[in-house]
């Protein structure tokens, strides 16, 4: 079994993508510019000045703007409580965005449902409650495919061969795994309804650097099969090394936005975000 995962570099098969349903490859979409992480209003898929909050409570994000584009990993990073999960929230459509708007390819999906954007390429890894821990790993991956009507055990093979661990434990619980086995399940679920775009809450929570890096050579192999990927990281300055775009928030707003390295090299977000 040939695994678009995995690691031999320049590997372009997008088998896992919805390329047929999504119109056409993502060549088809107009050629992006690549603006070293800043605003790019042709991005792929671009929460573009979101404003909003919970409810009718007090706005959370205030001008608030994430992109990213296929293939490229987008990190978000920045202190407690400064909203990187709500603004998460608001690209996948589970908050009110009471300005700005929400773009994939072009298209204004601001008032579509979670579940819609699903159908769009869209997959959502929340940074909590993210697996069922009574279900097994196996019946965790078919729970994500939930949408899908066709054969899906291709991908659940594409899933164990991109972890392993998982296929060796597909009839265990999922709440049995350790903490990083635990975060496969929840990408592995995620990759179920093979997206063109994946959003991670802070996948690496919890889990050893050991780990951690295992984790991000397995999300570098899905970027590199095309898929988008949009990440919240507490492991700021690891996660920000292979970011192709690095967005710092503070107080729901764009603090500092530019390539990883550019974040990493600049002094202000050096000192403020990253320890010196
Ligand atoms: N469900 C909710 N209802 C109301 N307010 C919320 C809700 N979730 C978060 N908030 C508030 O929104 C603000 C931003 O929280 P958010 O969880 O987005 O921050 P974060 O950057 O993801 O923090 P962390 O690094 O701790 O995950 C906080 O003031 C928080 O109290
Ligand atoms: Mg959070």
């Amino acid at each position: 079994m040939t695994n678009p995962y995995q690691d031999n570099r320049g590997n372009k098969d997008r088998s896992i993508t919805k390329s047929s349903q999504m119109g056409g490859s993502v060549d088809a979409v107009r050629p992006l510019r690549k603006s070293g992480g800043h605003v790019d209003e042709a991005a792929f898929l671009i929460g573009d000045t979101m404003t909003g909050g919970y409810g009718t409570g007090a706005d959370i994000l205030h001008g608030c703007t994430l992109a990213v584009n296929p293939g490229e990993i987008a990190v978000i990073v920045g202190p407690n409580g400064a909203g990187k999960s709500t603004a998460m929230k608001a690209v996948f459509g589970m908050l009110n965005v009471r300005s700005g708007a929400v773009r994939l390819k072009g298209e204004d999906i601001t008032h579509l449902s979670p579940q819609a954007r699903v159908a769009k390429g869209m997959a959502f890894v929340p940074q909590t409650h993210n697996i069922f821990t009574s279900m097994s790993v196996e019946e965790n991956l078919e729970m994500g495919a939930f949408l899908r009507r066709d054969d899906i055990r291709k991908t659940i093979d594409q899933v164990y061969d991109l972890f392993p661990i998982l296929g060796d434990k597909r009839y265990q619980a999922a709440g049995e795994l350790s903490g990083g086995q635990r975060q496969q399940v929840a990408v592995g679920r995620a990759l179920m309804t093979k997206p063109e775009v994946l959003m991670l809450d802070e996948p690496t929570a919890g889990v050893s650097p050991i780990v951690m890096d295992e984790l991000f050579d397995r999300i570098i192999e899905v970027a590199r099969t095309g898929i988008s990927i949009l990440m919240v990281e507490q492991n700021a300055r690891q996660a920000l090394e292979i970011a192709d775009r690095g967005y710092v928030l503070v107080q729901g707003a764009n603090a500092f936005t530019g390539t990883g390295q550019e974040l990493l090299a600049d002094p202000d977000v050096r000192k403020s975000f990253l320890g010196g």
